[in-house]
């Protein structure tokens, strides 16, 4: 299986990359770094050459790639050059423009899989950050079946797919994306057993076909993004 680099070196070095292809759900509470996983994947993707679509339902796209830049990774470039593409209704600000967005906002919400069809040709990795947007009133079973489709309808494409589900709306639905996607990682805090500090930690809880540390591994997020503690 190919793989491609998921932009923070300790996962590249304990995974291989994430499978081409396959999507990776990546959960989390609020303020674990699930959007700097994203900035810092698409930056590699950026490297790679890789058309990308940025789903951003919760930060303006201005401010995603301000944050990027903060670490260093130019993504107004790529996203001028056309090789990223930033999707959804932040983007546009006029107020006619706005009203559509509305409109297709409320349209896409418990309908996911209308995410597919926006798409460009030729997209090779797609971000959505979160899910949690497009979930509304779905009931479990829906949940199931429009994300089974999500992901099949991606793997059908080709395309290599990090998904963002905050915790809460992973629990809600219950953890069903966390079965059915091809990876699951999730970002979290815990007390240190042996220091008594608190630290982020990162717990990869499945990679299909991967062999896969069973311990949780410790990462910070500074000045060069997520990266993994040796
Ligand atoms: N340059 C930085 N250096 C150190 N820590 C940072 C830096 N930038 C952000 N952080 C930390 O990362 C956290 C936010 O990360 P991020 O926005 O990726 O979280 P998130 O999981 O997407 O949160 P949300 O659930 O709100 O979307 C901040 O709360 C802050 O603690
Ligand atoms: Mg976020």
């Amino acid at each position: 299986m190919d793989r491609i680099s998921t932009g923070i070196e300790g996962i590249d070095e304990a995974l291989g990359g994430f499978p081409v292809g396959r999507t990776i759900v990546v959960t989390g509470n609020a303020g674990a770094g699930k959007t700097i996983f994203c900035l810092q994947f698409v930056n590699a993707c950026m490297k790679a050459g890789l058309n990308t679509v940025y789903m951003a339902s919760e930060e303006d796209p201005n401010d995603l790639i301000a944050q990027a830049e903060s670490f260093e990774w130019d993504l107004k470039g790529p996203k001028d050059a056309g090789t990223l593409n930033f999707m959804d209704l932040a983007t546009l600000d006029d107020i006619e423009m706005e009203m559509a967005m509305i409109i297709t906002h409320e349209a896409r919400k418990g309908n996911f899989v209308g995410i597919l069809q926006d798409l460009p040709e030729g997209t090779k990795a797609v971000v959505i950050d979160s899910l949690g947007s497009y979930t509304a009133n779905l009931t479990v079973q829906d949940f199931k079946d429009q994300f089974g489709l999500l992901i099949h309808g991606l793997k059908r494409k080709g395309i290599t797919a990090l998904v963002i589900i905050d915790s809460a709306t992973s629990k809600e639905f219950n953890d069903m994306a966390l079965f059915w996607a091809h990876g699951a990682i999730r970002l979290q805090k815990r007390d240190n057993p042996y220091t008594g500090n608190r630290e982020r930690a990162m717990d990869i809880i499945k990679m299909r076909n991967t062999p896969t540390p069973t311990e949780l591994m410790t990462y910070d997020i500074g000045a060069g993004g997520i990266t993994i503690a040796k």
